[in-house]
């Protein structure tokens, strides 16, 4: 095992029907900024419970921030937050809404060039304060709500934003505030859980028992619940399942200690610029094109992965591998995510294209040891036709 910090500062308040309890985790002197989508949360009334829950204080909104959130929209927060002194966020959404807020949260005292926090990608922002902020998820996906990450969208690019300080305070899972999401985002939510998942766990073997362990269980939850809850959205039990896999993918503790490949995100981050094709969508199509290509580097954490996940033993070592990448993409396909770039209209001749994206993103030394060029994520793209 490698070495390793962990720190994680987020309370989690799990369960139905606990809004009220906002009243007891924000000061009560606030001046606080509720954010939010598209009006989803309006519609199916979690928007009223939140300001209930608010009591009091001195609430202002921010309304519009789009799947996929662009810095101009989140720059229009930040100018509300400097005329109203806002002084706590509340982010009330899925993983964009909560990336914006943190993104936001950021910007707010930040007394440079706003536009350069996008430039520092995994090594982390210089920045010395943020805003406190909470979230209320209704999208159980991205993990956004116990880690200290943000995707910002800006200039035909997706831009990490990572700061320690940018971990809510508290993030709200109702389980039962996300009945009411389309089909698409749970299947979508699914696909981003377990890549996000095998993205800390297929690379190469470090004897980390508990982080493989882990890994492995919140596998096997998705692949059991994530049938269920899109065929029964209401079964509460299944779909708190599916809300704790997501948080637990990417809350950095199965990460620790390990190495880690980011590659099928770094790629499906350009098909989403490119293609507005949706982030969980973009996973499903790269990730076994990646295995394929990568099946030297990752042979060990393959085959275990075969084993361990999906029961597969017998057969040549390149049988089970085999296997392991056509169940896992059969498993995707089951949720009615395609895995295929065709189908989402995307033509072989613009396969250059995004490869040049790739480069002008810096994106050209990927995998768990950074030798994944860009070449080969061209033949990954390749592949994925
Ligand atoms: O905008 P509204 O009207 O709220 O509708 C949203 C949106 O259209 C809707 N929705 C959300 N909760 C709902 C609901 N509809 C009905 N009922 C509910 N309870 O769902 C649509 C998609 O929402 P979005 O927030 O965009 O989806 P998701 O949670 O998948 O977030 C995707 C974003 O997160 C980033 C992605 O790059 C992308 O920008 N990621 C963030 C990460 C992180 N912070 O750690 C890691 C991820 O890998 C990912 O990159
Ligand atoms: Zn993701």
């Amino acid at each position: 095992m490698q070495n390793f910090d962990f720190y994680n500062p987020t309370r989690i308040v799990f369960g139905k029907d606990r809004l009220q309890e906002l009243d007891q985790l924000i000061p009560k002197n606030s001046r606080v900024l509720v954010l939010y989508g598209g009006g989803s949360v309006k519609r199916f009334g979690t928007l009223d419970k939140v300001l209930a829950g608010l009591g009091n204080r001195t609430v202002f909104e921010f309304a519009g921030i789009e799947p996929n959130p662009r810095y101009e929209t989140l720059m229009e927060a930040v100018d509300l937050v400097r005329r109203e002194s806002v002084d706590f966020l509340l982010a009330v959404g899925g993983g964009s809404v909560m990336d914006g807020t943190k993104f936001v949260a950021a910007a707010a005292p930040f007394e440079g060039d706003e536009e350069s926090l996008l430039e520092h990608g995994f090594a982390g922002l210089p920045v010395e304060q943020a805003l406190p902020l909470g979230t209320v998820a209704t999208l159980p996906a991205t993990g956004s709500e116990m880690n200290m990450g943000a995707v910002v969208s800006h200039k035909g690019g997706k831009w990490p934003v990572m700061s320690p300080l940018l971990y809510p305070t508290f993030s709200f899972l109702d389980p039962s505030l996300t009945f009411s999401l389309p089909t698409r985002q749970v299947a979508n939510g699914v696909v981003d859980a377990f890549v996000h998942v095998v993205e800390q766990y297929v690379t190469y073997p470090v004897n980390a028992q508990i982080q493989d362990r882990t890994a492995e269980g919140i596998l096997k939850t998705l692949i059991e619940v994530g049938p269920v809850t899109l065929a029964n959205p209401e079964d509460y039990d299944a779909r708190a399942n599916l809300v704790w896999a997501a948080t637990s993918a990417l809350n950095g503790y199965i990460g620790v200690g390990v190495p880690q490949d980011w590659s099928t995100h770094m790629i499906g981050h350009e098909l989403t610029a490119m293609f507005g094709i949706d982030h969980g969508q973009s996973l499903a199509i790269i990730l076994p094109s990646v295995w394929k290509l990568r099946k030297e580097q990752k042979r060990e954490k393959l085959l275990q992965y075969a084993e361990r996940v999906w029961g597969i033993v017998d057969g040549s070592e390149e049988e089970r591998i085999n296997q392991a990448i056509a169940q896992t993409r059969a498993f995707f396909e089951s949720l009615g995510v395609a895995t295929r770039l065709d189908q989402y209209g995307v033509k072989e001749n613009q396969v250059a294209d995004i490869v040049e994206a790739l480069k002008a993103h810096g994106m050209t030394e990927l995998s768990e040891r950074g030798d994944m060029t860009p070449e080969i994520s061209h033949q990954v793209l390749i592949d994925a036709f």
